[in-house]
C-alpha cells in the first residue's frame, strides 16, 4: 500500500510526532502526546490497528466474553469476533476521533481527511451566523435547560424554533425533542398500542422499528417501496380486525438515497383508513427546491401526511428531532409522549443552532443550489468510473460491496488515501448488502471530488469493487 498516510508502525506516542511530542497539522491542529495516549494511537493508521488500547491483543473472544458472564451474548460475540479478525488487518475505521469540524476538509489523529460520509448536506457546520447564534444563546440561557420540556425545560427559544419549523414544513405545529430517534419513539409509542398493526417499509429507520416494538403493535414489514405488497398487508390487517393501522416510511432512505412514493402511500392509507408517518431525517435540507423536504420535492400537500418526523442533525447542523403535523397532534405529543415527559429538553445551543440554520436555508438559497450541483458531480463521476449508483435520487449514494470485510477493506484503503467514507454493514443494512455510503454536500469543492474519484479508481483496481461494468 503506497498511500499518503503510511504509519510509522511505532507504538503510541511516538509515530509522526516531533521532538516536542506534537505532530504538526496542516490545519494548525496538533496531535499531542496526551491525545495520542487517550486514543491509543499516535497516527491514524495505528488507530485502525488498535483503537482499544490493546484490549483485544492476543485475547480470543472466549477469554473476553467467558461463558456465563455478562458479555456471553450472541451480539457481543459477533462484534468481538469481527474485531479479532478485523484488527489483525488494521480494518477498524469506526469512531475515528476528528480533531476539527466535520466539513469536507477534516482531520483526525494528525492527518488531513476529505470527508465524504457526512450528513451535513447543506454544508452549514461552522457557518458563522450559527456560531454567533449559539454563543448568544449560551450567554443568555446557559448550557442546559435543567429539566424536561413539560416542566421546567421550556425556553422561549424552543417556541420560536417550533414555530419556524412548522412554517418551514407547511405544518400546523411541531414539537421538538433531543434527537430524531426520540421523535420517532415519541410519535409511535404515544399513539399506537397492542391492538394496532404497524406496516413498515423494510428499510425504515431503526428508530421506527424500535418505536413499534416499544408500542407493542403487531409489526409487519412490507417490501421496500412495493405498493402491491403494502396493499396485500393492509388487506390482511383489515381482515384480522386491526384497531388502527400505521404505515411508516423514511421519505429519503439513508442507506440507498432513494425516495418513498408519498402520493401512492397517501392513496393507500386513505383507501384503508390507515395513518401515515413519514420520517424526513434525510430529506430536510436535502431535497425539494428550497430544502423543505419530500412534500416540496414530490408536490405533496403536507397536510395529507398524518405525522411528519425528522432530525435536526443532518441538513440542519445541530442535534435534535421533531414531530410535526396538526395543532392537536403537537399539543398531545407535548403531554402524552414519554421522551417529551421523561428526557431533558434540547439544549439552548442546539435550539439556537437549529433556528438560525432554518433561517439561513430560507435566506441563502445558494446552499441548496450547490448541493444539487455537487450531487450531480458525484453521480456523474461515479457513473463515469463504471459504478452503479442504484436508485439514488438524492445526495446519498451507496456503493454496494456485499461482503462486510470487503466494505471494511475498501474503507480502510480510502482512508489511506486521505478519504473518509463510512463502511455500513448489518444491522444498518441487510446481511450481504454491506456498502460504502457516500454523501455529497453543498460544501464540497470540485477538487474534493477529483480526490475521491482518483482514490476510488485506485481502490477499485485493487479490490475489484465495481458493482456493474
Ligand atoms: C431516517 C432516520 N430517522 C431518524 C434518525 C435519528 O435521528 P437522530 O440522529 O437525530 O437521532 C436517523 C439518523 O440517522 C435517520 O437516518
Amino acid at each position: 500500500m503506497n498511500g499518503p498516510l503510511q504509519s510509522g508502525g511505532a507504538g503510541p506516542g511516538t509515530s509522526g510526532t516531533g521532538s516536542n511530542g506534537r505532530a504538526p497539522h496542516a490545519n494548525g491542529v496538533t496531535l499531542t502526546a496526551a491525545m495520542a495516549a487517550v486514543h491509543g494511537a499516535a497516527h491514524l493508521l495505528d488507530y485502525t490497528r488498535d483503537p482499544f488500547l490493546g484490549f483485544f491483543s492476543g485475547r480470543p473472544t472466549d477469554e473476553l466474553a467467558p461463558a456465563g458472564s455478562l458479555l456471553d451474548h450472541p451480539n457481543v460475540r459477533r462484534w468481538f469476533e469481527m474485531f479479532e479478525a478485523g484488527l489483525a488487518e488494521s480494518l477498524y475505521t469506526y469512531q475515528i476521533p476528528l480533531s476539527i469540524a466535520s466539513g469536507p476538509d477534516s482531520a483526525a489523529l494528525g492527518e488531513d481527511l476529505v470527508m465524504f460520509s457526512s450528513y451535513s448536506y447543506l454544508g452549514l457546520i461552522g457557518h458563522p451566523r450559527i456560531a454567533t447564534a449559539v454563543k448568544e444563546a449560551v450567554e443568555r440561557y446557559g448550557t442546559s435547560t435543567g429539566g424536561v420540556r413539560l416542566l421546567t425545560g421550556t425556553l422561549e427559544l424552543h417556541h420560536e424554533l417550533e414555530h419556524e419549523l412548522a412554517m418551514f414544513l407547511g405544518q400546523e405545529g411541531a414539537a421538538t425533542f433531543a434527537s430524531g430517534y426520540d421523535a420517532n419513539i415519541a410519535a409511535i409509542t404515544s399513539l399506537f398500542g397492542p391492538n394496532d398493526v404497524a406496516l413498515l417499509d423494510q428499510y425504515a429507520h431503526q428508530s421506527i422499528h424500535d418505536g413499534v416494538r416499544m408500542a407493542g403493535c403487531e409489526n409487519r414489514r412490507f417490501k421496500h417501496n412495493d405498493m402491491e405488497d403494502l396493499e396485500r398487508r393492509l388487506r390482511q390487517a383489515t381482515n384480522r380486525g386491526a384497531q388502527r393501522i400505521l404505515i411508516a416510511v423514511d421519505s429519503v432512505f439513508s442507506m440507498d438515497g432513494d425516495q418513498a412514493p408519498i402520493a401512492d402511500l397517501i392513496a393507500m392509507k386513505n383507501k384503508y383508513g390507515a395513518f401515515l408517518l413519514v420520517d424526513e431525517a434525510h430529506a430536510l435540507g436535502s431535497v425539494g427546491q428550497t430544502g423543505r423536504g419530500i412534500c416540496e420535492e414530490q408536490g405533496i400537500d403536507p397536510s395529507d401526511i398524518d405525522i411528519l418526523t425528522g432530525s435536526l442533525s443532518k441538513g440542519i447542523p445541530s442535534s435534535g428531532g421533531f414531530v410535526a403535523g396538526s395543532r392537536g397532534l403537537k399539543i398531545y405529543i407535548q403531554h402524552g409522549s414519554a421522551p417529551y415527559m421523561f428526557s431533558a429538553a434540547m439544549t439552548p445551543a442546539n435550539a439556537a443552532a437549529s433556528l438560525e440554520a432554518l433561517r439561513i436555508v430560507q435566506e441563502e438559497p445558494q446552499h441548496m443550489e450547490r448541493l444539487r450541483r455537487n450531487t450531480a458531480l458525484l453521480k456523474d463521476g461515479l457513473t463515469e468510473l463504471g459504478f452503479d449508483t442504484g436508485a439514488s435520487t438524492t445526495p446519498v449514494v451507496p456503493l454496494i460491496l456485499g461482503d462486510e470485510f470487503r466494505a471494511y477493506r475498501v474503507a480502510r484503503e480510502m482512508l489511506e488515501r486521505g478519504i473518509f467514507v463510512s463502511a455500513v454493514v448489518f444491522p444498518a443494512v441487510s446481511p450481504g448488502q454491506a456498502r460504502l455510503r457516500l454523501c455529497a454536500t453543498a460544501a464540497h469543492e470540485p477538487e474534493h471530488f477529483d480526490r475521491l474519484f482518483e482514490a476510488l479508481s485506485e481502490c477499485e483496481a485493487a479490490m475489484e469493487v465495481a458493482a456493474v461494468r
